[in-house]
């Protein structure tokens, strides 16, 4: 996912660019909105967490983009691309150190887990919208 922030400031193209140069097929995209409830859901595991809901306010206050992404070891493989949680501990070259504003406001979503890879996917895409 590339979070509202990033889409704001029309990173969107450079974002996915590094994405498909660095190997990865992207099998299903879409802009949207999330409602309140969406985020809420999407972050339901850190829903204990003190930035929950600055993390759910952020994550509903305008488009992201979605992404399904296939590589071989593809969680570990985007992960290493997107770098450290906090932008400020992200290696050179990654798309959080090039494009993020802050801890919260870092660029990018990535799953963590091939499990939650496919949950999140069937969150955002039917079954048409996957190639
Ligand atoms: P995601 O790919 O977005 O899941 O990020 P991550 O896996 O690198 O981090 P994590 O799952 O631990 O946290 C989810 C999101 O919560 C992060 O991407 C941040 O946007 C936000 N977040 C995590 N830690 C902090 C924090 O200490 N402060 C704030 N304000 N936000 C945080
Ligand atoms: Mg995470």
């Amino acid at each position: 996912m590339i979070k509202p922030a990033a889409v704001e400031s029309g990173y969107t193209g450079a974002i996915l660019h590094m994405i498909t140069e660095n190997g990865f097929r992207i099998s299903a995209l879409k802009q949207l909105q999330m409602t309140r409830k969406d985020a809420e859901t999407f972050y339901l595991v850190h829903k204990d967490r003190p930035f929950y809901s600055d993390l759910v306010k952020f994550m509903s206050s305008g488009p992201i983009v979605a992404a399904v992404l296939e590589k071989e070891n593809a969680v570990e493989e985007y992960r290493k691309l997107i770098g450290s949680t906090d932008p400020e501990k992200a290696l050179d070259g990654t798309i959080r150190k090039l494009f993020a504003k802050s801890v919260q406001q870092n660029a990018v979503h990535g799953s963590d887990s091939d499990e939650n890879a496919a949950i999140e996917a069937a969150f955002f895409f039917a079954e048409r919208e996957r190639f």
